[in-house]
């Protein structure tokens, strides 16, 4: 599968469940829970997305890196499951987070807004995955298996960032490139839109589920963990806002260096079974 290599790894999750995994730290944990809740139907998602599509595809080589990706995301979603069973187990209202995205992914009417919308979910999962190999510290002080099951999730997504991408460039070759740059930037802005809502839909119950109150004071600290310290978010800004050139490619810039040195680390770290 060339650059797309599939690792079926298993964290067991399920088995250890672990409040507040990371430090201990209630809201960074839930920011992080609240996104990876979203994942299982997700990825199956992006998989859908793409599959349609696969007759169009002409080149063997895109072909092969969509069933790359294809089965790095069934690996991930399988996982995901474990975690959000882990999740449950806590306490986390898990089946109505995943009911609320599960009706916004399907609200999408058209295969063809379904592969724009894969491709914006793709590039934030990358983001995020970027940000993540680039800043491990970030992890510091979080439970093993969760650890490594978010790294070696971050170098898969980079391994196949630009799968959706050249699949949306092949199947809409014939529309003029100011209305391809349109759809997918409008894309991205409604599935920013969307995710925002299913965040803040999916923190307010785990709040509730930890005895918190989801108010002003909550809200203050994400977003105090979101863009001041560590501010996750505004590390993953610059890169986020490449979508928006036109012509926007990800399968360049400084890739090779960090998914090289995260595949050795990620290969050598004795999660496999
Ligand atoms: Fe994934
Ligand atoms: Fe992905």
């Amino acid at each position: 599968m060339g650059d797309i290599q599939p690792r079926d790894y298993r964290f067991g999750l399920a088995d250890a469940p672990k409040r507040h995994w990371l430090r201990g730290d209630m809201e960074l944990t839930a920011l992080v829970d609240c996104f990876g809740v979203l994942l299982p139907e997700g990825e199956r998602f992006f998989i859908r997305s793409l599959k349609f599509y696969e007759p169009k595809i002409e080149d063997p080589m895109l072909i092969e890196e969509m069933r790359g990706f294809y089965q790095q995301e069934a690996f991930h979603s399988r996982e995901h499951a474990g975690y959000n069973a882990a999740m449950s187990s806590l306490g986390y209202d898990v089946t109505r987070m995943e009911a609320f995205g599960a009706a916004l992914l399907g609200d999408i009417k058209t295969n063809s807004s379904r592969l724009a919308v894969t491709c914006a979910l793709e590039h934030l999962t990358t983001t995020f995955s970027r940000t993540l190999l680039q800043r491990p510290d970030l992890l510091d002080g979080a439970h093993e298996p969760y650890r490594d099951l978010w790294l070696w999730h971050a170098l898969e997504e980079l391994e196949h960032r630009s799968v959706a991408l050249e699949v949306y460039a092949a199947v809409m070759v014939r529309l003029p490139a100011w209305k391809r740059y349109l759809f997918r930037t409008m894309a991205m802005n409604m599935t920013v839109y969307t995710i925002a809502r299913a965040y803040i839909h999916n923190l307010k119950l785990y709040a509730e589920a930890d005895g918190v109150k989801p108010g002003f004071r909550f809200t203050m600290r994400c977003l105090r963990r979101m863009f001041i310290s560590p501010g996750f978010i505004l590390m993953g800004l610059p890169y986020f806002l490449k979508y928006y050139r036109p012509g926007y490619d990800p399968a360049g810039a400084d890739r090779k260096g960090l998914v090289q040195r995260w595949r050795t680390l990620v290969g050598s770290r004795g999660t496999a079974v």
